[in-house]
């Protein structure tokens, strides 16, 4: 059965943290190498789009106490676990949807996502995204740790599912289900040039997850 994206992960916020770093690969790496490539300077500003419970800050703060965070979630309930966890750090949380949030223009040193954005697809990315350049100071960049598809037949198959499950259970809102559709590497880079990033680099992976730097 599909869920709604914010009841999905509300549900599974007890474990949540340790599912995370002990059941999806890489993970006990790839927090620690996102954050490496967060600015180093302090009061650097960042924007985090998906930050669940901050698994991603809590290994930026570590290399950056003073930098100055952004994190947009739609789940309360996981912005509230991520709130616990950096009493007195500068963080300001948005409970929201990062495609309807107006970003500051011209604001942030950096963005970062991570395991959030293989829920959607390619035109809800490119404005997306647009939106997220023009957040970015000139020499601003996004780090994009996330899960990719395989293959051109797997994102395809990925999305005829999600189509398939929603028609089966009459879905017909516009509402955010849980269901993985990640895109290919190669097309989730297309969409970022499209954007109007400049250049984007595959940094690492680990299995199916990769980092991506999109430079403006
Ligand atoms: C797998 S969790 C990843 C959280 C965190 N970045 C991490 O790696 O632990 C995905 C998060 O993205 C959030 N999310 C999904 N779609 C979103 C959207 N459209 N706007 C804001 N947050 C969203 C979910 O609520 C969830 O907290």
């Amino acid at each position: 059965m599909l869920e709604q994206m914010s009841a999905f992960f509300e549900k599974r916020l007890a474990g949540y943290d340790e599912h995370m770093l002990t059941e999806i690969e890489g993970a006990d790496e790839f927090y620690a190498y996102t954050a490496s490539l967060l600015p180093t300077e302090p009061d650097s500003r960042v924007l985090d789009l998906g930050c669940g419970t901050g698994l991603e800050l809590e290994a930026y703060l570590s290399i950056q106490p003073r930098a100055k965070i952004t994190g947009i979630d739609l789940s309360r309930a996981m912005l509230d676990r991520l709130a616990s966890k950096f009493e007195g750090k500068d963080i300001r949380l948005v409970c929201a949807s990062y495609f309807d949030t107006p970003f500051e223009n011209g604001a942030y040193d950096a963005a970062v996502s991570v395991e959030s954005l293989h829920h959607f697809e390619r035109e809800r990315k490119l404005g997306l995204y647009a939106r997220l350049y023009d957040a970015l100071k000139p020499a601003g960049y996004f780090v994009l740790t996330d899960y990719f598809a395989e293959s051109p037949e797997l994102e395809t198959e990925y999305f005829r599912n999600l189509a398939e499950l929603k028609r089966a259970q009459g879905i017909t809102d516009d509402a955010f289900y849980h269901y993985d559709t990640p895109l290919t590497v190669d097309h989730e880079t297309q969409i970022l040039r499209e954007a109007g990033f400049k250049g984007v680099d595959i940094r690492n992976n680990w299995g199916a997850t990769y980092t991506l730097v999109a430079r403006k």
